[in-house]
């Protein structure tokens, strides 16, 4: 009898201990979408393509082009996706951006392929939809060479080429907070994870998020609207995930996001 009471303590204080309900674990990440996935598939595919970046890289129009803010930056050529989508079959292109390989070419360079493996099969339907109305315009651009530079940046983690990321992300996940908090964690999983690392514990340049959210809620919340700290300065390159893609969550969006990131903050994510 009294085994069986220190058994029951032990227990009720281990589940106390992690916060959320045990049978709330384990939600496949791909079970969750973005908002709007079951309206307007091309609407929500235009949208994705803001919050991913793909326009950041591959132009506002879609039409590609250098995308380096550095004037000797040149040899950063993002395609012209107006242009080549019609080259690829809808397998074809899932497979490119879920596996970050070209069907016809060699190599692809740049593509977060890492993360938007992860996207759920709604999101990836809806986007592809988005990229099936762009109409040919412009000009073609020459493919990324290998040379000093991309292999500097290669070497820095920065450019993604060749399966090894693709297969890291699929197997380090950021961690699960149960089904309340399931958005959060996709939205985290293919945004923020392509530069804080594969279960958000830190990548090259990038902090892990354990400490982000030591900084609390509207520290954070300021971060993510605007990429700036309390006095204004800028928190480099997140003044542009800002502005370009995080702008276009919506409200619920932002606020799931927020709830799964603050509880991250005793986490200590391995990557
Ligand atoms: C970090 C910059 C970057 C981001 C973000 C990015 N791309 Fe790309 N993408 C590139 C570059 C550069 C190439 C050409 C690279 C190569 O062929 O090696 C490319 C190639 C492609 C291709 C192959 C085109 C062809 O020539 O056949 C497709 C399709 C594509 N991107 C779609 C997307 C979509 C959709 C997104 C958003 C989910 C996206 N890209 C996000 C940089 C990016
Ligand atoms: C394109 C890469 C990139 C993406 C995507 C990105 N970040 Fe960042 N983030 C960085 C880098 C690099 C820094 C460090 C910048 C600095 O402070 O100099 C940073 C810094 C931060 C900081 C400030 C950290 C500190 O020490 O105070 C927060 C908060 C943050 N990121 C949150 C996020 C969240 C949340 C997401 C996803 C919604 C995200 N980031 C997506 C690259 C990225």
């Amino acid at each position: 009898m009294k085994n069986g009471i220190a058994i029951i303590v032990a227990v009720g204080l281990a589940a106390a201990g992690c916060n959320y309900a045990l049978e709330d674990r384990a939600i496949p990440l791909a079970q969750a979408s973005f908002d709007g996935a079951s309206g307007n598939p091309v609407r929500h595919g235009e949208r994705l393509g803001t919050v991913l970046g793909c326009n950041s890289c591959h132009g506002a129009d879609y039409q590609g082009g250098s995308y380096s803010d550095d004037p000797d930056g040149g040899f950063i050529f993002a395609s012209n996706l107006t242009r080549r989508v019609s080259a690829l079959g809808d397998r074809e292109l899932e497979a490119l951006l879920r596996e970050g390989v070209h069907p016809r070419r060699d190599a692809l360079w740049y593509m977060p392929a890492r993360t938007l493996q992860r996207l759920s099969d709604r999101d990836m339907k809806a986007l592809i939809a988005f990229l099936r109305t762009l109409r040919p315009a412009g000009r073609d651009w020459p493919l990324p060479a290998d040379g000093p530079a991309t292999e500097a940046l290669l070497g820095y983690g920065i450019l993604d080429k060749g399966p090894a990321q693709v297969k890291r992300y699929a197997e380090h996940m950021p961690p699960d907070r149960g089904a309340a908090l399931a958005k959060g964690r996709y939205i985290a999983a293919v945004t923020c994870a392509e530069c804080h690392g594969a279960a958000l514990g830190g990548g090259t340049a990038a902090p892990p998020i354990d400490r982000i959210a030591e900084k609390g809620r509207e520290q954070l919340a300021m971060v993510l609207r605007t990429g700036t700290r309390p006095d204004g300065s800028a928190h480099g390159v997140m003044r542009y995930v800002a502005a370009r893609n995080l702008s276009a969550l919506t409200e619920r969006e932002n606020e799931a996001l927020l709830d799964y990131l603050m509880t991250l903050g005793d986490a200590r994510v391995s990557e």
